[in-house]
């Protein structure tokens, strides 16, 4: 531990390093910046300390929340109002991701003490720089936090999280987000703006790609998974950081899919359908939420007391800090319900959003606000010291340099336990959509293969948006991955083809010319990379002219054509689902991409992944989803006359793909659906379960989805929604019995009167491999 000392205070050793730290550098070095304290302020500190020394540590770890609230309320007793807003400030170093205002001098701002926290800063270098700018500058010495964007991994280059939740494999996806929190710890950073839990329907919207898709239930579930896998048990520990949900709420639901839009949400939509994973990840123990740019109900996130307090704070009972998002505070100017910065500031604290990210809001006018009495000091205190919790829960004040070890940082970065770890999850991440005549999987002793595509070549694609830390350079392409999979024989021929990005076919007639040569052809079709993300909503989401061209004239060889899907959402692909024999979403998939994709492509994994996202047919079809209502003149069962309900005229009201889908290279077959007691009392768990086999010749793994309907309720149900699921291994021949149980909570609803509670009646059980196909049941609840 660099410059600090045991020390000891009756004889006891202090356990409690950040009392070792303070002491050493005021009491025992009696550091420059103290010699100007006041003798009353000495006597405060020397209280606090003896104090501080009391509670120690019985568990064993340094984060009792007791001993933290003593420490918390000691340090507090020593703060400027000044330097309390500080902390509840946070700046930007380098890479802006929203809008920079005006010009500030960001080492100034850190050495006065106004910065308790900074993004986009990284590297175990870089943060000891900054770190100790605080320390040896700063009256109280109080680390900063640091955060940065690790969204899909940090070094080692995870699938974007759509295409990981597509795995439906939390013990994965668990994994993946303890190693982005590894690695970031090794780069010094103590906090990621992640996981992102907004449920997204649709798919113009970019960042779509950033979270689990549209479900809640399979959501929560994944949101929980990147929570623990971030945080762990221990937030002090080297392999965990502070986890951010966001976007606190209704980021997803902007309307038409247009970044930054306005939303309109009913509260029962909030309640069923947005919350809930933010609940999840509350109680799974995330320790801070972001808040959403868009207004809900006209009242714009940041500055919305129901969100945050009554919901989050009070309801939930969230321990954390809320942050805003980069000058969320500062745009309830725009949206035209503040007048000015301050009274923004206002709005949001009295909403109780703790920091200001980058819209210096509460660094400019918190002070004036609490002289004029439109905020109370007992706000702002609640506030400091929910972000003060965090930093002793970090561990930041035993050592504010811990996470700035460049050893250990140089040691953690891209270990093969991570590249390993990362081609695991992101072959489960790939669905196959469609595989006729069985081309796949592709034998590796084939004599020649061609592939074609701009992105099948292309490093920095694999990672695709939010991916800053990424080593891209050493990212595995599509063609390195199929090269290093198949026979020293095989020839291997790659041409560009088309770029999605032009309107040109780069290279039609080489493509024909080496298609006549090869026995099969690998083709890229979709997006570039950098289309998804924030600020990259789209109005058409189609497949471009020039790929379809580019199909259509490979296809015309008569050569088995594999299409690679590379996008980060749904896209409409009716005449690719049409004419290619087999097709396999590959999404973006991180730095083993090329690997993980020849896995499958050769059969040395069978793909298991479902969609964890409705596919559309047509853009009109927007939103579509699977638990749609069933509505008073239901569109899937009327026939077909002249007042049938929710039709279109011009198109079928299915989906391309339904939410759940995904084929494996063996089938699985669906039986004996039962429900052990098909009669049940409210507040008892059901248990219900199903015979699956594996009847093709192939070992594989199934995602068992169960459905429930409850069809009697006092506010419309949806006609289906996911209230199980479980990844089963099966080999050919095997069956096995799947067993769920659904608990009151899995059946209860958001009644009439807006309680969540149980209602009696009848529910249906639909069970199965996808949410459309399924077999069904009933119980009743008395
Ligand atoms: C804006 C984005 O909306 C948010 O998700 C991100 O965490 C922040 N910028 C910080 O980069």
């Amino acid at each position: 531990m660099k410059g600090f000392k045991l020390s000891f205070i009756n004889n006891q050793p202090i356990q409690q390093k950040y009392i070792q730290y303070t002491i050493h550098q005021t009491v025992i070095k009696n550091s420059p910046p103290y010699t100007n304290m006041k003798l009353r302020e000495y006597a405060l500190l020397f209280i606090c300390f003896l104090y501080l020394s009391f509670p120690s540590n019985v568990s064993g770890q340094n984060t009792s929340v007791k001993n933290i609230d003593y420490k918390v309320d000691s340090l507090m007793k020593l703060m400027t109002l000044d330097e309390k807003i500080g902390q509840l400030n946070q700046l930007s170093k380098g890479v802006a991701t929203g809008p920079e205002g005006k010009k500030y001098d960001l080492d100034k701002e850190i050495q006065s003490g106004n910065v308790g926290s900074l993004l986009n800063l990284y590297g175990a270098d870089s943060t000891y720089k900054y770190q100790k700018m605080v320390v040896e500058k700063t009256r109280l010495k109080i680390p900063m936090i640091f955060g940065h964007d690790v969204i899909h991994g940090a070094r080692t280059g995870f699938p974007i999280p759509l295409a990981e939740a597509a795995s439906w494999d939390l013990q994965a996806i668990e994994l993946s987000a303890r190693i982005a929190a590894t690695e970031s710890a090794a780069m010094g950073l103590h906090w990621t703006f992640a996981p992102m839990v907004d449920i997204c329907r649709d798919p113009r919207w970019g960042r779509i790609m950033e979270g689990a898709g549209e479900d809640p239930y399979l959501g929560s579930a994944i949101a929980k998974a990147r929570v623990v896998g971030l945080q762990g048990q221990d937030l002090a520990a080297n392999n965990t950081i502070l986890a951010c949900v966001k976007h606190f709420a209704g980021y997803g639901a902007v309307e038409a899919g247009r970044e930054y839009n306005t939303t309109t949400i009913s509260i029962r939509h909030l309640r069923e359908t947005i919350l809930p994973p933010f609940k999840a990840a509350v109680e799974a123990g995330a320790g801070s939420v972001m808040n959403a740019f868009n207004d809900v109900d006209g009242i714009p996130a940041s500055g919305s007391k129901f969100l945050v307090t009554d919901v989050l704070k009070k309801e939930w009972g969230f321990k954390g800090y809320t942050v805003s998002d980069w000058n969320s505070i500062g745009e309830m100017v725009s949206w035209g319900t503040s007048k000015d910065a301050a009274d923004a500031a206002r709005q949001a604290m009295n909403a109780g959003s703790d920091m200001d990210m980058c819209g210096f809001a509460y660094r400019n006018h918190l002070k004036q606000l609490i002289k004029e009495g439109k905020v109370l000091q007992s706000q702002v205190d609640e506030s400091v010291r929910r972000v003060l919790n965090m930093k002793f829960s970090l561990g930041l004040f035993e050592d504010p340099y811990r996470y700035s070890n460049p050893a250990r940082e140089k040691e953690t970065l891209y270990k093969k336990a991570h590249t390993d770890a990362a081609r695991e999850v992101a072959k489960k991440s790939i669905v196959l959509l469609k595989n006729e005549k069985h081309i796949l999987p592709i034998s590796k002793k084939i004599k020649s293969i061609l592939v074609v595509g701009e992105v099948a070549n292309n490093k920095w694609d694999m990672s695709s948006t939010w991916s800053g830390m990424v080593d891209s350079k050493h990212n595995v392409t599509i063609l390195e991955g199929i090269k290093a999979k198949v026979d020293k024989t095989t020839k291997v021929y790659y041409t560009q083809g088309a770029d999605p990005k032009d309107e040109k076919i780069l290279s039609l007639d080489s493509a024909l010319v080496l298609a006549k040569k090869c026995e099969v052809i690998v083709m890229t079709i979709g997006e570039r990379a950098w289309w998804v993300g924030e600020n990259n909503s789209y109005a058409g989401i189609d497949i471009r002219k020039n790929e379809l061209a580019l199909m259509n004239g490979l296809l015309k060889t008569g050569k088995p054509l594999v299409i690679l899907l590379t996008n980060g959402r749904p896209i409409i692909m009716n005449e690719v689902a049409e004419k290619a024999p087999s097709i396999l979403e590959t999404w973006w998939l991180g730095s083993m991409a090329g690997h993980a994709i020849a896995d499958v492509l050769f059969g040395d994994y069978n793909p298991s992944g479902k969609l964890p996202v409705t596919f559309p047919r047509v853009l009109g079809q927007i939103p579509l989803y699977y638990s749609q209502k069933n509505t008073g003149r239901p569109a899937f069962t009327m026939s077909n006359g002249k007042y049938d309900g929710g039709i279109y005229r011009d198109v079928v009201n299915t989906p391309l793909y339904p939410f759940g889908f995904g084929l494996s290279y063996t089938t699985f077959n669906y039986d004996e659906l039962k429900v052990i007691s098909d009669s049940t009392k409210i507040g008892l768990p059901v248990t219900v379960t199903v015979k699956i086999k594996n009847t093709g010749k192939v070992s594989g793994e199934e995602v068992v989805q169960l459905y429930i309907r409850d069809m009697v309720a006092s506010a419309s149900q949806p006609i289906k929604v996911l209230k199980g699921f479980k990844k089963v291994p099966l080999a050919p021949n095997e069956s096995t019995v799947v067993s769920f149980t659904l608990t009151p909570e899995d059946l209860s609803i958001w009644d009439r009167e807006m309680v969540f509670r149980q209602e009696p009646g009848e529910f249906k059980v639909m069970v199965g491999g996808d949410s459309d196909k399924v077999i069904t049941t009933s119980f009743y609840v008395k």
